[in-house]
C-alpha cells in the first residue's frame, strides 16, 4: 500500500535522565533514573502518524551501529515503510542526550550523526514515495538544504506541505515560506521565527499573522496547556487543551502534528483534526519517553 503521509526527516536514541531539576552550566547533578529509547523528530511524528491511523513512510538516515538497527527496528513494527531509511557508513546515528526534571521540564542536546548526512539527492531518490503522498512532513533536524528541497517539491506536486519548524534558531529562509500549507512552531519557536515574544494566545496571533504576511499557508502554535491557535488568511481560532497532568512532555508536539497528519488523511477537517491532535498529545505527556509515550488509535475516546 502507498503511503498517505511521507515523513522527511530525523531519527535519534534517546538517552534520558530524570533528575529533581535541570543541572545549572558546571554542575554535577545526581539523577533518579536513565533509560533510552527511540526518538528524534521526525520519527516520532511518523510513530504518531502510524499509531493514530494512518499509513507512512519514513526518508531519513542512521549510522551503522547498534542504535541505528533498533531506530529501523522501533519504526518497522509500527508498520512504517522504511524504504528511505539510509544507514550510513562509519557514522553514528543521531542520539539526543534528555534531562527530566521533576515538573516535566527538559532540555536536550542533540548530536545529528546520520542525520546530518541527508541530502536533497537521498530524499530525491525516494521521490515516488512523495509523488504518492497526501502530506508531506518535514522539521529541521536534517539539513537545511534537505528541507528546503523537499518543500518545494512538495509543493510542486501539489501535496500539503507540514513543517514542523524544530528546533528553530532563527526566521526561516524567506523562500520556504510558499512552499509550506501548516507551520506549527510551538511557543518558543514562534519566537525565534518571528522575534516577537510569545506567551499567550494574542502574542501567537501576532507571531503568526507575521509568518503568514511572510507567505505561509496557514500556522497553528502550540502552546502547551494554553491549548493551540490556528491563524489562516481567513481568522483565527483557539483550541483549549484537554486538562491531563503531565509526567514528561518529550514528543508532545511530534504526538500532536502526526495525529494532526493521520486526522487530514483520514479526511478530517482542520480544526477536526487540530482537536484529533491535541488529545493524543495530551495523552503521551502522562507518559514517560519519546516514542513508548505515543498512544494509539484506540486508546483515544472516540
Ligand atoms: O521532539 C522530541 C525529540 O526531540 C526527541 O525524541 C529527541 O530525539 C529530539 O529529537
Amino acid at each position: 500500500m502507498q503511503a498517505k503521509v511521507v515523513v522527511v526527516g530525523s531519527l535519534n536514541m534517546d538517552l534520558v535522565a530524570r533528575a529533581q531539576r535541570l543541572p545549572r552550566p558546571g554542575e554535577t547533578l545526581a539523577g533518579e533514573t536513565f533509560f533510552t529509547v527511540p526518538g528524534g523528530k521526525g520519527a516520532n511524528q511518523a510513530v504518531a502518524v502510524a499509531r493514530l491511523g494512518g499509513s507512512v513512510a519514513m526518508v531519513g538516515n542512521v549510522g551503522d551501529d547498534a542504535y541505528g538497527e533498533q531506530l529501523r527496528a522501533a519504526l518497522e513494527v509500527e508498520g512504517i515503510d522504511c524504504e528511505g531509511v539510509g544507514v550510513c557508513e562509519g557514522v553514528s546515528s543521531g542520539v539526543a542526550l534528555i534531562t527530566v526534571d521533576a515538573s516535566s521540564q527538559n532540555c536536550i542536546v542533540i548530536v545529528p550523526g546520520g542525520n546530518g548526512l541527508l541530502t536533497p539527492q537521498a530524499v530525491q531518490r525516494f521521490d515516488a514515495l512523495l509523488q504518492a503522498a497526501e502530506v508531506i512532513i518535514c522539521q529541521l533536524e536534517v539539513p537545511a538544504d534537505t528541507v528546503a528541497w523537499t518543500l518545494a517539491r512538495g509543493h510542486e506536486l501539489g501535496k500539503r506541505v507540514i513543517l514542523n519548524p524544530a528546533p528553530a534558531t532563527g526566521p526561516l529562509p524567506p523562500e520556504w515560506l510558499p512552499h509550506i500549507d501548516y507551520l506549527t512552531p510551538n511557543e518558543s519557536e514562534a519566537e525565534a521565527l518571528t522575534g516577537l515574544v510569545v506567551n499567550d494566545e494574542a502574542s501567537a496571533r501576532a507571531a503568526a499573522q507575521q509568518l503568514l504576511q511572510l507567505g505561509a499557508g496557514k500556522v497553528i502554535v502550540t502552546l502547551g496547556a494554553q491549548g493551540a491557535l490556528f491563524v489562516s488568511p481567513e481568522g483565527s481560532s483557539h483550541y483549549p487543551a484537554p486538562k491531563v497532568k503531565a509526567l514528561d512532555t518529550t514528543a508532545a508536539g511530534d504526538t500532536f502534528i502526526g495525529g494532526f497528519a493521520a486526522g487530514l488523511v483520514r479526511g478530517l477537517e482542520e480544526g477536526e483534526a487540530i482537536a484529533f491532535g491535541q488529545r493524543a498529545a495530551a495523552l503521551s505527556v502522562t507518559r514517560v519517553g519519546a516514542q513508548p509515550s505515543i498512544p494509539y488509535l484506540e486508546e483515544l475516546d472516540p
